[in-house]
């Protein structure tokens, strides 16, 4: 089963103070079960907007998203959301994880919302925790832990709920060398110890040479 499909996306930014409207367009994409892409683009040509709408986080002008073999509809938000919180793990680019709550409790939170409780769901979120390594810190605040350790809780947190696809914006972004490699190998061994398809955005060449496979994204039409 396709972890997502994506057929003749088209969203239109309207124009801001000094820009002119843009049109951002996904013809095809397929990702397989468990199978890991990166979409590479200079910055501004889409990349972000194009995980919203994966997301549902952002509503396409026209075109289809399949997450898991199922339809986002345009329309209803509920449903979309709920297919979001079911299927799809989002990690931030500046991880937005909820400040005012623990470690633990933002990947509870993130459980709640998808309606998966109990102990089952209790089991698999310590497990997380603890193979992330964040197992000491699952009572603190996201604030009183470094770059690093807040990046692995948005991991574990976009995992939480067995999703079948992750989504990742720049995921190496402001980390030296060192850093980026060890970010995006835990990203990719995580995704596949879990059976997760991974989609990431970047621009980031070091990133870009240590992926598999690779998409361009066409530089933006202007908007008719
Ligand atoms: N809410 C918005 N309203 C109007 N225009 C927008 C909006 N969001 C993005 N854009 C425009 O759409 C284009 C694509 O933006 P997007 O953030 O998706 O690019 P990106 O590839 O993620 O860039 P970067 O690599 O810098 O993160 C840009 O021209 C941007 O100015
Ligand atoms: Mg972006």
């Amino acid at each position: 089963m396709l972890a997502l499909r994506v057929r003749d996306l088209v969203k239109r930014h309207s124009a801001t103070a000094g820009a002119a409207p843009v049109e951002i367009r996904l013809d095809a994409l397929d990702l397989e079960a468990g199978a890991q892409l990166a979409l590479r683009g200079p910055s501004g040509c889409g990349k972000t907007t194009l995980l919203h709408l994966i997301a549902g986080i952002l509503r396409p002008d026209s075109g289809e998203i399949h997450l898991a073999g199922e339809l986002l509809p345009a329309t209803a938000e509920n449903t979309r959301d709920r297919l979001r919180a079911r299927h799809l793990g989002y990690v931030f680019q500046t991880f937005n994880l909820l400040q005012g709550f623990t470690v633990r409790e933002n990947l509870q939170l993130a459980q709640r919302f998808a309606g998966r409780e109990g102990t089952e769901a209790d089991a698999h979120r310590e497990r997380l925790l603890a193979e992330l390594g964040l197992a000491p810190f699952a009572h603190r605040l996201p604030a009183r832990l470094s770059h690093g350790q807040q990046q692995r809780v948005a991991l574990a947190r976009a995992l939480v709920n067995r999703p079948a696809l992750v989504l990742a914006d720049e995921p190496t972004a402001s980390l030296d060398d060192a850093h980026a490699a060890a970010a995006l190998s835990l990203l990719r061994e995580v995704c596949v110890s879990h059976g997760a398809a991974l989609l990431l955005a970047t621009h980031d060449e070091r990133a870009l040479r240590a992926f598999p496979a690779v998409r361009d994204l066409k530089p933006l039409a202007p908007a008719a």
